[in-house]
């Protein structure tokens, strides 16, 4: 999602006639799009910030102006410490306000030395007042919901995102077009809870994921769709049934469960049991059997035992992830969990990690391994790291290697698979 915001900023900026360059000594302007889910990501920013500093220094000293800007989580949720750790920031702004960067850009350069803090919860929707966005490539991320009301104990999303909101069919299907038209051939639907969508069709009818997924699926041109972070508890019939229904909706599901236990799984306060989520896996490989699973997983939430961890371990084993995100559980100020007795020593919580990983990098490789002879369709979307090389995704997000010209750039290729590591396949095209 951040990805996505980042690029509708400098889709911002752009309209106000900036460009974008690599090199932050020759910024005039300097943007962090941060997040706040767990403490390592959201420190970084002040680091960074005092990089930017010294830059800005630098750049004086020659004469010119830095304008330096914060947004995203880390804004929403720490605007005072950003303010007195980093007083140089000229602004400021949290995930919901950043359209407004045009205006307070005109307020800062109509008095100098002033500084803006964006974190209102806004009535209005972002979505209509950035400008078009245009395909970066041949996939495109598309936010089609935001924030959250689940609010599973140890997540910052509900108070840093806001409530759900889902945009309407027709804004999605527009800025789908859009895309289109500009290149994509790869649709990332987003949300932080992207299968709860709700948005509103052409007749002020409430609609769900399915609805929008068989009407992007009739567009012209679309090839690929997939959708991300989806909520074990809504993912409906409807939905399981699209993934025998609509060929473009790739074979690949992240469904995040955070832990196999259902002990923890009641202190998370998550809506879902192990049997339920496992009963939904179940379900998926009967639509599509050709299905990868992917998911996020938390160690050492407070009051975790060796046998919750075990449980966890247990799905890992059954479910078979061809992909997986692992995280130490990481205590967030203001939410339930931070103050919950029982907190894992980072010993420990280091120890699971690993096993845990181990384990899960284990099937990885294992489903990587067993691509190899098979042929898939791969869309390369970037030049590799040698010259007469692409990089590509199959459709279960492997990244792909292959020895093929630039003029093969943002199309699909059907490919032979010769080598496979844990991270990445080789092939060549048949
Ligand atoms: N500590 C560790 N991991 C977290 N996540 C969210 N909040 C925390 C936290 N406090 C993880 C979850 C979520 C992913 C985006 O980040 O696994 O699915
Ligand atoms: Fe956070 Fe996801 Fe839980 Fe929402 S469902 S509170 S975004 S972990």
């Amino acid at each position: 999602m951040n990805v996505y915001d980042s690029q509708r900023i400098a889709g911002i900026l752009q309209t106000l006639g900036f460009e974008e360059t690599s090199s932050q000594t020759q910024a005039d302007i300097v943007i962090f799009n941060t997040c706040h889910i767990r403490e390592k990501a959201a420190e970084k920013v002040f680091s960074d910030l005092g990089r930017a500093l010294l830059i800005k220094n630098e750049r004086l000293e020659q004469g010119k102006d830095t304008i330096i800007g914060v947004c995203g989580c880390v804004v929403q949720a720490e605007d005072e410490q950003i303010a007195k750790r980093a007083p140089f920031v000229d602004f400021a702004t949290g995930p919901l306000t950043y359209h407004r960067i045009p205006e307070i850009l005109a307020k800062i350069s109509r008095k100098k030395g002033t500084s803006v803090i964006d974190t209102e919860f806004p009535a209005e929707s972002k979505f209509d007042f950035l400008p078009q966005n245009d395909s970066q490539g041949a996939c495109s991320y598309l936010a089609i919901q935001e924030g959250c009301n689940n609010f599973c104990t140890y997540c910052v999303v509900p108070y840093t995102r806001g409530v759900e909101y889902s945009r309407p069919v027709a804004e999605v299907i527009n800025e789908a077009k859009q895309l289109i038209s500009s290149g994509t051939l790869e649709l990332n639907l987003l949300g932080q809870n992207v299968n709860s969508y709700h948005g509103e069709d052409e007749h002020g009818k409430e609609r769900n994921l399915s609805y929008l997924l068989q009407r992007l699926a009739e567009l012209d041109g679309l090839k690929r769709l997939r959708y991300t972070t989806s909520y074990p508890a809504d993912m409906t019939d409807d939905l399981i049934a699209c993934h025998k229904k609509i060929p473009q909706l790739m074979p690949y599901l992240h469904l995040p469960i955070q832990s196999g236990s259902n002990t923890i799984l009641k202190a998370m306060n998550r809506r879902h049991s192990k049997d339920d989520y496992l009963r939904i896996i179940d379900k998926l490989k009967q639509a599509n059997p050709q299905i990868g699973m992917s998911s996020d997983f938390i160690v050492g939430f407070p009051g975790e035992t060796e046998k919750d961890f075990q449980d966890t371990l247990d799905v890992v084993k059954y479910v078979g992830y061809i992909q997986a995100f692992s995280f130490k559980y990481s205590k967030r100020p203001g939410t339930p969990a931070a103050v919950m007795p029982h907190q894992i020593e980072e010993k420990v919580k280091k120890e699971r990690l690993q096993i845990l990983q181990d384990l899960l990098f284990s099937y990885q490789d294992k489903f990587n391994q067993s691509c190899v002879g098979k042929v898939m369709p791969v869309l390369f979307e970037s030049k590799g790291r040698h010259s007469g090389q692409l990089i590509g995704r199959t459709p279960y997000m492997q990244n792909l290697h292959a020895p093929l010209s630039k003029d093969n750039l943002n199309k699909i290729i059907e490919i032979k698979i010769t080598e496979a590591t844990t991270n990445s396949l080789s092939g060549e095209a048949i």
